[in-house]
């Protein structure tokens, strides 16, 4: 083996925050990130080796950017299937492989391949359009999810009663049972070009009560530890039914009777999965990278209970980035900051996050308020 991967290059298709993570992983690996974004000056623009700027979804822009590399990966699901395809006939590898992309650009796909495999997950019926909704007034209260498309909560409308028909969107999806869960919890899994799995902790992802965003996450989970085993057991037999090597990010519901039913999978690096930076024996992103080179798994403990916190940007600010607070916020003892370089914020648009450490998981909640006063994104 070369001295790791000096002339090794991994295409990285996507340059938002999370290409942004994992090149920090490949500088420490030696290995040159090549990545691809249709934006001028997104996250990944100042730190790649080299950065094309191109449609994630144009097939000939994702082909020729894939072709002149060693291994292509994903940091966004939503890129152009067909020529990932192509190039992994004409040889180049792609991992997570893109008949994995394919299953998991689809919440239609993604929950009959959770039927076909016995993975648990809220009842759901698929409709084609609006009217198909105003046909199942039957099966509300429910969510209606787009097949394709959405992200961080922009493809999900929560549906009360036939009033909310208005609301519902006009496209391919589906609806599915409202659950009232307990909480919402995530385990990040990965499988590397042996077969061999790993998973991460259990992390609490706890809502932003209007935004369908995470407001906060909390490492280690203090459900009870069976629950525990379930998620991750759960997450284990995803990964390897998908067959798929890289990282997955499996986001699960836990009922208020203790039942752990499959939510959303993503096969990349995922927001919580952020603290493992700090608070874990490996990061998600090694891990990631492990996995896909085909070296042995890093271990997952946990060195440190953490609390994970988006930074937003603030309501009423859209325009040229300026962090508030960044002082105060530093001051806070255990912090670590992450800015991901954005130029513009937008309101609630992810401009970075802040990962605090302690010994006290009630201490660490209290000091989510304390960040969330420290620090604010206006323009
Ligand atoms: N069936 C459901 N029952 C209750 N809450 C749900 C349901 N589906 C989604 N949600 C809520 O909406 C959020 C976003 O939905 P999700 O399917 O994860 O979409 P996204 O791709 O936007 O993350 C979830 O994290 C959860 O808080
Ligand atoms: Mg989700």
């Amino acid at each position: 083996m070369k001295a790791f991967y000096q002339d090794f290059k991994l295409g990285i298709i996507g340059g938002g925050q999370l290409g942004r993570m994992l090149l920090q992983a490949c500088s420490n690996f030696n290995v040159t990130p090549c990545v691809l974004d249709p934006s001028e000056d997104g996250p990944c623009s100042v730190l790649a080796s080299e950065y094309t700027k191109g449609s994630l979804l144009d097939f000939e822009a994702v082909y020729s950017f894939g072709k002149q590399l060693d291994m292509l990966t994903i940091e966004i699901e939503n890129v152009n299937v067909e020529a990932l395809f192509q190039l992994e006939r004409e040889g180049v590898a792609v991992y997570p492989q893109p008949r994995v992309i394919q299953i998991i650009q689809d919440k239609r796909v993604q929950k009959q391949f959770y039927i076909d495999n016995e993975i648990p997950t809220a009842d759901f019926v698929l409709v084609e359009n609006r009217s198909d909704i105003e046909a199942q007034v039957g099966f509300f209260p429910a969510y209606n999810k787009l097949g394709k498309g959405g992200y961080d909560g922009g493809g999900v409308r929560k549906l009360e009663s036939k009033h909310d028909i208005p609301k519902a969107f006009d496209d391919r999806g589906l609806l599915e049972e409202v659950i009232n869960f307990q909480s919402e919890i995530s385990v990040i899994a990965a499988r590397n070009v042996k077969g061999e799995i790993s998973v991460f902790p259990v992390v609490e992802c706890v809502f932003h009560p209007t935004l369908n965003l995470v407001d906060y996450l909390v490492s280690p989970s203090s459900l009870p530890t069976e629950i525990q085993q379930t998620a991750k057991e759960l997450a284990e037999k995803t990964i390897e039914r998908l067959d798929m090597v890289g990282i997955l990010a499996v986001e699960m519901f836990v009922t208020r009777d203790g039942e752990v039913l499959v939510n959303e999978i993503a096969p990349r690096p995922h927001n919580s999965g952020h603290h493992t930076i700090n608070a874990n024996d490996t990061s998600q992103y090694e891990q990631h990278l492990r996995a896909i080179i085909g070296l042995p798994l890093g271990s997952t403990a946990i060195t440190k209970p953490s609390v994970m916190v988006n930074l937003l940007g603030e309501e009423g600010y859209t325009g040229p980035a300026v962090y508030e607070g960044l002082e105060k916020l530093l001051a806070i003892q255990g912090s670590n900051i992450f800015l991901y370089g954005k130029p513009i914020t937008k309101p609630h648009r992810k401009m970075g996050h802040v990962t605090v450490l302690g010994d006290d998981l009630d201490d660490l909640k209290r000091k989510v308020q304390l960040v969330k006063e420290a620090i604010k994104v206006k323009a």
